[in-house]
């Protein structure tokens, strides 16, 4: 089933359902998927809709046509906002930065970015902010801010640091070399680069993958290992130990007793081998 966009408040984002994947398209493929101020404010819109919409177990976000996404729409957000008030430019920062890097990083449900194609600059933050990310070997990557006169804003330096080793990100910040989706795989920005032809298929049984477990600890797991991330380790291991025990206290299908029990008592699982019993 396919939402129009209009449904979900825009006409730069396209929905489509199947099977408990939301496939969420930036969609100006005539742009190379250039992020504009108007793509923010719907992906916003878009992002919150689904984040309560039972169709969507997982979100993989992609771009229609040839791009993922050229980065910030030059004309559209930089040009458009050079011109503005003060107080408009703080306005197209702040929805940028809600749906590129806030909404994403802290999002309900996980999130799959499919890199199909070029992948420029402010795509990056995206790009990094979803939980996992799989790319065409043939995409094209490229922190091309410093051929055309401007650093690597918006949080992009922030969230190449999170994921690429010193030495790599500042070689690609200070040369805007481009690169392909294996190199992508090796600098740690995606986990895995595949044929053109099996992206989608790829990127599907992943999602199959995450779709199987429990939903609760799935989301639990996700937001601890991110807010670690930035933690002490004395930090880490009192908020560790207290989020799995909220986990326990809000899980729904019992999750923790129920895989206690089946390893224990019935012994009809073994962790190693497989995911517990949900419906038992
Ligand atoms: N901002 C605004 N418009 C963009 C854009 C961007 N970042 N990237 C592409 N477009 C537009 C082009 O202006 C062109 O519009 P037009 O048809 O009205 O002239 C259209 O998208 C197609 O782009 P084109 O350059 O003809 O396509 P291509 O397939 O030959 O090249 C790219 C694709 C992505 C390599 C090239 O468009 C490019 O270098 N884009 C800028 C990438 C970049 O530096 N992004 C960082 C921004 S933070």
């Amino acid at each position: 089933m396919t939402i129009e966009a209009s449904d979900l408040g825009g006409e730069n984002v396209k929905v489509e359902f199947e099977d408990g994947i939301a496939w969420v398209k930036l969609n100006r493929p005539d742009k190379r998927n250039a992020m504009s101020v108007g793509l923010a404010e719907d992906m916003i819109r878009v992002l919150d809709a689904l984040e309560i919409d039972d169709r969507a177990g997982v979100v993989i976000l992609t771009g229609e046509g040839e791009a993922f996404s050229a980065g910030m729409d030059l004309k559209d957000f930089f040009r458009a906002t050079d011109g503005g008030s003060d107080i408009q430019r703080m306005r197209a920062y702040r929805s940028t930065r809600a749906w590129q890097w806030r909404l994403l990083m802290h999002y309900a449900k996980p999130t799959i970015a499919m890199v199909n194609g070029w992948c420029f600059g402010g795509a990056f933050t995206p790009l990094i902010c979803c939980d996992l990310a799989i790319a065409s070997e043939d995409a094209v990557f490229g922190l091309s801010e410093i051929n055309w006169g401007v650093i690597p804003g918006g949080v992009v330096s922030k969230a190449i640091s999170t994921l690429m080793n010193d030495r790599k990100a500042m070689y690609y910040v200070m040369t805007g070399e481009k690169f392909g989706g294996k190199m992508a795989e090796q600098l740690g920005l995606v986990n895995e680069a595949v044929p053109a032809d099996k992206l989608r298929e790829r990127t599907v049984e992943i999602a199959r993958v995450l779709l199987e477990k429990n939903p609760t600890v799935l989301r639990q797991a996700r937001m601890a290992y991110k807010y670690v991330r930035e933690m002490t380790w004395e930090e880490s291991a009192e908020y560790l130990t207290a989020k799995a025990d909220q986990t326990t206290f809000v899980d729904p299908e019992k999750g923790r007793e129920k895989g206690l029990s089946q390893f224990l008592d019935t012994k009809t699982y073994r962790p190693g081998h497989g995911v517990y019993k949900r419906e038992e």
